[in-house]
């Protein structure tokens, strides 16, 4: 699924964030979106999951235009679509480790085994192996970022965004995180993912720097 953001400005507080910004996510890449702090990456991550709205501009998803989307259509494109990796973002802290990595996605009568065994192995894949029944709350901030990564392996999402997925993280998990996107976009999943990392820059396909820096 293409995803792209066409001459989109966002205006905060008076201060243009975005101004006339253009990039293409193709599906099968992954696009790197680089730029000082402030340069507006975290914004342009949202805009492209529809998560902020633009101010001119549009946004193309699947070559539709969802700028004017209402919130029943951008639920149902989070849904079947997206999966975001983002810090503090959309964790039930409540729920065990197996709930959020399937929230969204349990039938009336919950997992069956294929899928019981599937969130073992992204578990697993996540160095959380046997976790699964623990409350989230409980778990460091390192863990409950790779609980968001078991969530996005489990959806197979056709979209991954990602927002400074390896900040603060040891070397392994660098790896492991730079390893799982690379591997989403091999699938053919269209992945866009906000940084700092230089390692994480050179292992994508697009860079586009933000802020002209
Ligand atoms: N909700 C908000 N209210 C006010 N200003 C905001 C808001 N969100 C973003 N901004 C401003 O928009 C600009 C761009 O922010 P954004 O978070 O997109 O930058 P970034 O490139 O992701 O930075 P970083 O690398 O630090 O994460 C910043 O100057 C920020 O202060
Ligand atoms: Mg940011």
């Amino acid at each position: 699924m293409q995803l792209s953001a066409d001459r989109v400005s966002v205006v905060i507080d008076g201060k243009a964030v975005l101004n006339s910004a253009s990039v293409k996510a193709e599906p099968g890449r992954m696009l790197v979106l680089a730029g000082k702090s402030g340069s507006g990456k975290t914004t342009l991550l949202n805009v492209l999951g529809l998560l902020g709205r633009v101010g001119t501009g549009s946004v193309l998803v699947g070559g539709q235009d969802a700028t004017t989307w209402n919130d029943a259509r951008r639920r149902r494109f989070w849904r079947d679509h997206v999966a975001f990796v983002f810090q503090d973002y959309g964790l039930i802290e409540e729920a065990s480790v197996d709930y959020n990595v399937t929230v969204g996605r349990r039938g009336l009568f919950g997992l069956r085994q294929p899928e019981l065994d599937r969130v073992e192995q992204v578990l697993d894949h996540v160095l959380l192996s046997g976790r699964g029944k623990e409350q989230t709350a409980r778990l460091s901030g390192g863990e409950k970022q790779r609980v968001g990564l078991a969530r996005a392996m489990f959806r197979g999402a056709d979209v991954v965004l990602a927002d400074e997925p390896t900040a603060s993280l040891d070397r392994k998990n660098r790896e492991l995180v730079i390893n799982f996107l690379i591997e989403e976009a091999r699938r053919g999943a269209t992945v866009v993912v906000a940084t700092h990392d230089e390692d994480l820059m050179a292992a994508g396909d697009d860079l586009v720097r933000l802020g002209g820096a």
